[in-house]
């Protein structure tokens, strides 16, 4: 899991629209995170709001990352820069959306709500041991909903965002007294302006 978010706790304003929240230290370590992973993960809010391409600027084709999107119900546009040709794309639908993707393989997983275990059998069969999660709140708060989550990690910028209605690394329903996920902090790194923390989901606790 990587996002950035501001000091106050924000991924993006309330209009959501893709704000650069990391410092250039932070978009080199991305980079390099992004190299290292084999499949990189967002939702659909965030093809919608960014639009990202989710690849590795200067790399090959096959050298990329497997982009996977989460996209239920089919809603994301046919000329979303992930479904280009830069890398390999996957989007997943519920078992009851039809939409077909130009540029992308689908998979269909779950009724109601996407079933998340079974995707990442599905990747860890085709060899993909780390995968990336970049967001936005409403994807992230799923994978630690679904206990999948193993390291979180975090860079915080030097502007405050505010609003209520901005997005947050973890939106969602929330995690009642009782569910919150137990972290363990295990590096910070001040880079540039901002400070990179990096978390692992305890599971002693
Ligand atoms: N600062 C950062 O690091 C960063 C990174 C990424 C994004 N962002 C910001 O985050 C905002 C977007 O966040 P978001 O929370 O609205 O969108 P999101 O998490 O990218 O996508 C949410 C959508 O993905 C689908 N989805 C995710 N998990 C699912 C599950 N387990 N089961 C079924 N569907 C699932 C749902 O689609 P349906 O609605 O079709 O059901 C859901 O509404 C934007 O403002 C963007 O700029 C910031």
């Amino acid at each position: 899991m990587n996002c950035a978010m501001s000091p106050d706790g924000k991924i993006a304003g309330a209009e959501r629209r893709q704000l650069r929240i990391s410092s250039p230290e932070d978009m080199d370590r991305v980079k390099r995170l992004r190299m290292e992973c084999q499949a990189i993960l967002v939702g659909a809010g965030t093809i919608l709001a960014d639009d990202p391409h989710l690849t590795v600027k200067g790399q090959p084709t096959e050298k990329q990352a497997l982009r996977v999107v989460l996209d239920p119900r089919g809603k994301i546009p046919e000329n979303a820069l992930v479904l280009d040709t830069r890398a390999r794309t996957l989007v997943v639908t519920l078992e009851d959306c039809t939409r077909q993707y130009q540029g992308a393989e689908t998979v269909r997983l779950g009724k109601g709500t996407l079933d998340l275990k079974a995707l990442l059998d599905i990747l860890g069969q085709r060899g993909v041991s780390t995968l990336l999660v970049e967001g936005g709140g409403e994807t992230i708060y799923s994978f630690f909903r679904a206990g999948l989550v193993d390291v979180y990690s975090v860079f915080v910028g030097d502007f405050i965002i505010g609003g209520r209605e901005s997005p947050t690394p973890v939106d969602g329903e929330g995690f009642r007294l009782g569910e919150h996920v137990p972290l363990r902090l295990v590096s910070f790194e001040r880079l540039g302006s901002g400070v990179h923390l990096t978390y692992e989901v305890r599971r002693d606790a």
